[in-house]
């Protein structure tokens, strides 16, 4: 017997390849087992607003291959207060929904949380970020298909580069987390790498720069995370230029550029195992986790860890890329 007979479906916070796929498979896993599904508009807005709607198995047609979300997202300051929440809960109510499945990332979680504590509704999240800076998964959903578009717009920055013998610093995204700069950098083969995480300094960087020149490499890439410790891509390259006049450099912002597009394979075999996961757990009674998968298992961590935990970048794989771009 089924815990749950209604359930919604909501993306939130940064939109993220994959949402899609995420979104398809809650829905046709849903119908499936006979529970009625709905889509929630515009993430807790929609939820605060009364934007749901009953959705069918065709209505997620012809989507597993498209980026952004088609139930569109927002970060909703409505559903930060308790009147908003209050709103949200009648809202579902009205629809007699019993089970959400959230997807999203930290902040997401951070509201799915609050509301399960407060209102008896069951919440399972899914990790939906380009940032890949969610504990108790490897992979959020999403994050494959933005280091791939990275790489290959670095793969045609090292073309001009290489041509003017210049020095590209090219920022990515990751205000908090250098997920996407550490595989951007060793994908595209980088010759250095500024984190969030990691202290490398200017100084250091110029030496390298220095030593690649004496071995005649003429041209060099610099992945910079926007939230890298000390600066971002066009403060570091400001840096640089006044330490060595000489250097040829220009600075590329590759954005939201990173955001958008199909999703790879792998994050549409991601997001559909997430979402087919997330129907099968709440219809077993699970409330207030976030569903990862770690070694090819799904786990469930409890909201609160999720959101308080940091999940490490790996020490190893930074060592790799400093050895690897001599
Ligand atoms: O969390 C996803 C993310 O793309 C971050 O990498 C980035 O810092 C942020 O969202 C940008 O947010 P916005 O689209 O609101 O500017």
């Amino acid at each position: 017997m089924s815990k749950v007979k209604r359930i919604a479906v909501l993306t939130s916070g940064g939109d993220a390849p994959g949402m899609n796929a995420a979104v398809r498979a809650v829905v046709r896993a849903s119908v499936y087992h006979d529970l009625h599904i709905y889509g929630i508009y515009r993430g807790y807005d929609g939820m605060v607003e009364g934007k749901i709607k009953r959705l069918e198995a065709g209505d997620v047609a012809n989507i597993i291959q498209r980026g952004g979300t088609i139930l569109k997202t927002a970060r909703s300051e409505a559903f930060r207060t308790a009147e908003g929440r209050k709103k949200a809960y009648e809202n579902l109510k009205a629809n007699d929904i019993d089970g959400v499945v959230v997807i999203g990332g930290n902040g997401t979680y951070t509201g799915a949380d609050v509301f399960s504590k407060e209102y008896n509704i069951a919440m399972v999240g899914l990790p939906g970020t380009i940032d890949n800076d969610i504990y108790g998964t490897d992979y959020t959903i999403g994050f494959d298909t933005a280091i791939n578009t990275a790489i290959e717009a670095v793969d045609k920055i090292r073309d001009t580069a290489d041509s003017h013998n210049r020095i590209f610093f090219v920022e990515v995204m990751g205000r908090h987390s250098g997920y996407i700069a550490l595989h951007t950098g060793i994908g595209s083969g980088a010759g250095a790498i500024f984190l969030p995480e990691t202290n490398t300094t200017v100084q250091e960087l110029c030496e390298h720069l220095a030593l690649s020149i004496k071995r005649q490499k003429l041209f060099n890439l610099v992945i910079v995370a926007e939230g890298n410790q000390n600066g971002d891509a066009t403060t570091l390259a400001k840096e640089v230029k006044a330490l060595s006049p000489e250097y040829d450099i220009k600075v590329t912002i590759i954005g939201h550029l990173q955001r958008g597009g199909a999703p790879t394979a792998m994050d549409r075999v991601l997001a559909s195992r997430m979402g087919h996961s997330a129907v099968q757990s709440l219809m077993r009674g699970e409330s207030g986790v976030a569903l990862g998968i770690i070694n090819d298992k799904i786990i469930f961590t409890p909201f609160h860890e999720a959101i308080n935990k940091t999940k490490p970048i790996n020490k190893q794989l930074i060592r790799m890329a400093e050895i690897l771009a001599m």
